[in-house]
This record gives C-alpha cells, sequence and structure tokens, in this order.
C-alpha cells in the first residue's frame, strides 16, 4: 500500500508526477475547506512536501500533531516555520547547492543588464529610438568596480567568482568573517555599501535579514550604486528604494525578488534603471529537476528510516 503524503502547495509538475506515483498524495492546496481536509487525514501523515510560497505555518503544524517530516522544494526556507519546525522536533529537508550556480548567473545578469541598460537598450531598439533619435546614452561599465556582497554563502560565493572573471574587485558582509577568502570582510552592511560600487543581497531571507539592506545602506551605494537582488525581498527596505531610486539618491536596482510577491512596486515599472525579473533565479530545466529529486530523495531516505541527504 502506497504511504500518505501532504502536498501543501503546487509544485513543479514532473516532481509532483513522481510524487503521486510513489506515494497517496493529499493536495493541501486544492481542498475547498483547509481545515477540514488536514482533519480528515491528519492521524495519517507523518511527511509532507511543500515549496516557497506554500511554506509551512505553525497553525498548520499545529493539526498535523503526527508529522516528523517536510521535505522543501527551494533553498530559502523563510515560508516556513522554521523554529516551530524543530520545537515539534520535526525533520526538515531543503534543496541547497544544485541551484546556486543558476542563482549566480541571473545575478550576475542583473548587475550587467542593470549598468549597461541592457533592458533599456532592447526597448529602445524594438520602439525605433536608434533610428529616430541615433546612439543610446552612454553608460557605467563593471570593470575594476567593487561588487559587495551582502552574505557570503554558497550563492554569494559563486557570486564572487562570476564577478571576477569581469575583472571586478570583491567584498562582502555577513555574521562572520570567512578565513577561506581574500576579500575585505565589513561587520557593517554600511560600512560594505560605502566602499563597493554595487551590492549583491545574496543572504537568506526571513524575520532576522527583514531590512537588512536598509535606507541607510543604500544612501551609502550611492546615486552611481546599483543593488542586486537574488534572495529575499524582504531582506531590503522595498520602500526605501524606491523612494532612493525615484529621488535619484540610488543609481539603479536588478532585481528577482520583491517583499510581496508576485507584486511589484508600481513605480518600478517605469525606470529604465531598474531591470525586473519575476523570481527566476533557479527557474531553468535542469536546476528544477534536480530540485525536485532533492525532494523526492529526502523522502525517500525518510521512509527507509535513514539520514536524510540535505537537512536544514
Ligand atoms: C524557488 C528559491 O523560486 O530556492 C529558493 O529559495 O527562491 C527558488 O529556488 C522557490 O524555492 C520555488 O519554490
Amino acid at each position: 500500500m502506497k504511504k500518505d503524503l501532504l502536498v501543501v502547495g503546487p509544485m513543479h509538475a514532473a516532481t509532483l508526477k513522481v510524487l503521486d506515483e510513489t506515494y497517496a498524495t493529499h493536495k493541501l492546496w486544492l481542498a475547498p475547506d483547509r481545515d477540514a481536509f488536514l482533519a480528515s487525514i491528519a492521524d495519517r501523515i507523518d511527511a509532507a512536501a511543500t515549496s516557497g510560497r506554500a511554506g509551512m505555518d505553525e497553525a498548520t503544524l499545529a493539526k498535523l500533531p503526527k508529522l516528523r517530516m517536510i521535505s522543501h522544494f527551494g533553498v530559502g526556507v523563510d515560508s516556513i516555520d522554521v523554529d516551530a519546525v524543530k520545537r515539534r522536533g520535526v525533520l526538515l529537508a531543503n534543496t541547497p547547492d544544485v541551484l546556486t550556480d543558476d542563482v549566480a548567473d541571473i545575478a550576475m545578469a542583473l548587475l550587467l543588464a542593470t549598468v549597461r541598460r541592457i533592458a533599456a537598450g532592447d526597448r529602445y531598439v524594438r520602439e525605433g529610438k536608434w533610428v529616430a533619435k541615433g546612439a543610446m546614452p552612454l553608460t557605467d561599465s563593471v570593470q575594476g568596480k567593487t561588487f559587495g556582497i551582502v552574505g557570503l554563502g554558497r550563492i554569494g560565493r559563486a557570486i564572487a567568482k562570476r564577478a571576477e572573471a569581469f575583472n571586478m574587485k570583491i567584498a562582502y558582509q555577513g555574521p562572520r568573517r570567512k578565513t577561506d577568502v581574500p576579500w575585505p570582510y565589513f561587520e557593517d552592511p554600511v560600512a560594505l555599501a560605502r566602499a563597493a560600487d554595487f551590492l549583491a543581497v545574496a543572504c537568506p531571507g526571513g524575520e532576522e535579514t527583514r531590512a537588512a539592506v536598509s535606507r541607510a545602506v543604500l544612501e551609502a551605494l550611492g546615486p552611481e550604486g546599483v543593488v542586486v537582488n537574488i534572495s529575499r525581498g524582504s531582506v531590503i527596505d522595498e520602500p526605501a528604494m524606491v523612494e532612493l531610486l525615484k529621488d535619484g539618491k540610488l543609481g539603479g536596482a536588478g532585481l528577482d525578488v520583491f517583499d510581496k510577491e508576485p507584486q511589484v512596486p508600481e513605480a518600478l515599472l517605469a525606470m529604465d534603471n531598474v531591470v525586473l525579473q519575476p523570481h527566476v533565479g533557479s527557474a531553468t530545466h535542469p536546476t528544477r529537476r534536480a530540485m525536485g529529486q532533492l525532494v523526492i530523495d529526502n523522502l525517500a531516505l525518510y521512509f527507509a528510516g535513514k539520514p536524510l541527504k540535505t537537512p536544514y
């Protein structure tokens, strides 16, 4: 008989297909009455699969007293109440490493697109302005500039590696100095922003880092500075960022993530010094397949009574 599995929210289709084939899946997001649905399956559910949007809050956990394991599709666990999960002794697995390079690629693409006005240039050609007005205004360059990285974890390091190939200098900020990198460390994000030309936000989201890239950090980055965010919208003080961009006190922004996705502050839509992406850092076929495989593998290991492959 197939084991029961709660699936909290919609998932990568190929991953969900395997879960459907392997388990008796119970799809919470399709239930018309969430509480009644949870009550009807609670005594059979010891494992759940979830992802970024759906997450797992304490109220849902409280309705699943037999839950012992959550397999999360995504590296960031900010939509999961991790404290409550740990308190209840529930195991948690996420999907690190497999998405690092694709996310770092998007960070670099956003930096180049913003600094070199790639999206604006594309519009310039399409709208016939090249013909009508002649050459586009000159832009800044990334060559020789300092890329400040907020959060030198796996993704931050992968961004640094790429930036070095673009002849950039690296500096970083985070809770701890790293002993295995040669780059200048700043304890204070404002000091990092002051020393950097551009800033990459690559630290985890969640309450601990909410608005860590504050108005003061963005002001220190300044009118020539560009901020790139591939982490979580919550890490930047978004209203302050919009205001500073409007007032010319921040030079530009390349953003893959927003505080209230899929809502994007209206004012950003009209700005040529801003490049916007719909949270696509990990959204490639191979990476999403690899993330899905980790979700599947971690569940299989849990049900086999073995240690998880990528415990959080
Ligand atoms: C996905 C992500 O968009 O892994 C993360 O933390 O932000 C992205 O890879 C998300 O996890 C999909 O659920």
